[in-house]
Parts: C-alpha cells; structure tokens; sequence
C-alpha cells in the first residue's frame, strides 16, 4: 500500500505544487487548508507524514505539531514543519514542539522527496516498536480483564508510581519505565491457570508456588524485547522485600532495584484500596497506616513510603 502524506497549508497554490510531486511518486495525498482541518483529517486517515505548513488561520502548524507530540497514539508519526527561510524563531518553537523536521520555502523537490522518504522508513521502524509494545500491552490488560476485581489497576499503578518516580525527581526514562512496568508487572501471571488466578478463597501452598512464579515468567516473556530491557527489574522484583521475605530472589535492602520498590508501594496501596475476592477495600488513609505498619516491620523502603504517603494523602483529602 502506498505511503500517506498530508499536506496542511493555507494557499492553495502551494498544496498543488506538493500535491504534484508526491503523486509522481505514487504517495497517496491527503489536503488540508488550516489546523483544524487538518486534526480532522489526522484522526479520520492516519497518514504516514504529516507536511505543515506554520502560518495558517484557526490553528496554526505550531500547535497541530505540538497536539500530535503530546498524544501517546499519534506522537510517533513523522512531522515536517515547512517555514519561511528567515523564520529561525519558527523552527526554535517547532522543536520544542517536536517537529522531526524541517522544510523551507521555496521547496525544493528533490529535497523534499528525500526527507519524506526517510521519514517514512523511521515510521516504519516505529511502527515496528509500536506494535511489539501494543501486543504486550494487551496481553497484559487481557490478564488483568479476567479478574473483575481488578478494573483499572495497570493504569492505577503506572499513575501511582509515574508520580511518586516524578516526586523523587527520576529521569524520564526511568519514568517511562515505571508507566510501562505498571502495565506489564504482572503479564507472567498469564502462565497462572485461572483456577488459581481466580480463586475466591486462601491458595494452597502448591497454588502460592505457582503464583509465585509470575514475576520470572513476566521477565521471560519480555526479556527478548530490547524496548522493555529497563522495565526488566521492576517486572522480575515487585514482589520482593526489604527484609528479604519476598519473592523470587529474596533481594535484600537496596539490592531491590529502586524502580520495582516503587511500583511494590504502588501495587500494594491499590491492592488494599480496591476490593479483592479476599478482602473489601480500606479507605485511602487506613491503607497508609497499614502500609506504615509495614514499614516498621521492615517491608517497604520507609523513605519511599514517606514521600509516597504525602502523595497520597493529599489525594485522600481530596477524593474524600
Ligand atoms: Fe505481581
């Protein structure tokens, strides 16, 4: 299938003169006059790259890239920001909106051909991680899906620890990590037989051996993955404590990698805080005095613990 290219400008005279040159080439070519027009077309069509222009009437080129970037399902198709050759300011901004790219006016075909053609080969390259991640990530929600108690508890984790990852002042990549791991933490479980996964009442200790292995599984399964390589630890390690009392390795203090003692406070404030087949939900202030108990007994990391209660707790105001 041929390429889509969407070409956002307010003259019409420079859409057709693109319009022409991509075409020759075989690209499948979508037009827009403004930025709002061009969303509109965005969302309908899904083009492989977007051309826009950076003066435009309603919306201009600036906010449409910076619109694009910030959408976690659009952010990674390709934008060319086509700017007038004095316009420097215009390309500062367009950067820090995101833009991959830039064109100057008058275009110059040959050049315009080239960009396209690899910005088209990185989308498809992207494409390739995207679907990896997307396959993952539905694997896990469909583990998650089968437990009805549990609505909403990756996304809950990946807030949870993406904010207490933020408070302690983490680098994005570790952040990203965190969201991602609050996705697949459990994706092992996946080798649990719902009988066990499921079951209403107390595990047998052969049912808790079984359920203990979800944490290795869950590495397996994406250890091949170079894009989860960081995720790895927190995936393998949210089960572990302090005291050495957890599972799989029995880590010890800060042996337990620093991002999977976030997302173990994370996982098991939510635990406590919705209903489970074992227990009703404790309110959000009961969870932190639980979890402080805890602490004392030598599970949780207590300076964590202390910057993840004052998180929290001013959330229990306010939600209550
Ligand atoms: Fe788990």
């Amino acid at each position: 299938m041929p390429a889509t290219i969407l070409i956002v400008d307010d003259e019409a005279a420079n859409r057709e003169l693109l319009e022409e040159v991509l075409m020759n080439r075989g690209y499948t070519v979508l037009a827009a006059k403004d930025g709002l027009e061009a969303l509109e077309t965005f969302a309908i069509h899904r083009p492989d790259v977007v051309l826009l222009d950076v003066m435009m009437p309603h919306l201009g080129g600036i906010q449409v890239c910076k619109q694009l970037k910030q959408n976690a399902e659009t952010r990674l198709t390709p934008v060319v920001l086509v700017t007038a050759l004095s316009a420097l300011d215009d390309r500062v901004r367009g950067l820090e909106a995101g833009a991959d790219d830039f064109l100057t006016k008058p275009i110059d075909r040959s050049e315009l051909l080239t960009r396209v053609r690899a910005l088209l080969s990185l989308k498809a390259f992207t494409d390739d991680l995207d679907n990896i991640e997307s396959v993952l990530f539905t694997l896990a929600r469909s583990i998650e899906g089968k437990d009805s108690y549990t609505g909403g508890h990756c996304d809950r984790l990946s807030d949870y620890s993406e904010r207490l990852g933020r408070r302690i002042g983490l680098r994005e990549e570790e952040i990203k990590a965190l969201r991602q791991g609050g996705i697949v933490h459990d994706v092992g479980k996946v080798a649990v037989p719902d009988a066990i996964l499921l079951k209403p009442g107390k595990l047998t200790p052969d049912e808790w051996k079984v359920m203990r292995e979800h944490p290795v599984t869950g590495e397996r399964i994406c250890a091949p993955m170079r894009l989860f390589r960081p995720v790895l630890p927190i995936i393998r390690h949210h089960h572990e404590k302090l005291d050495g009392s957890g599972y799989p390795d029995g880590l010890k203090g800060a042996e337990i990698p620093l991002l999977a003692r976030i997302m173990t406070l994370a996982d098991v404030y939510d635990a406590v805080t919705t209903d489970r087949p074992y227990h009703t939900a404790l309110p959000a202030g009961e969870a932190l005095e639980m979890m402080e108990r805890d602490v004392q007994r030598g599970w949780w990391d207590r300076e964590l613990f202390a910057e993840f209660k004052s998180i929290m707790s001013v959330k229990g105001r306010i939600d209550s």
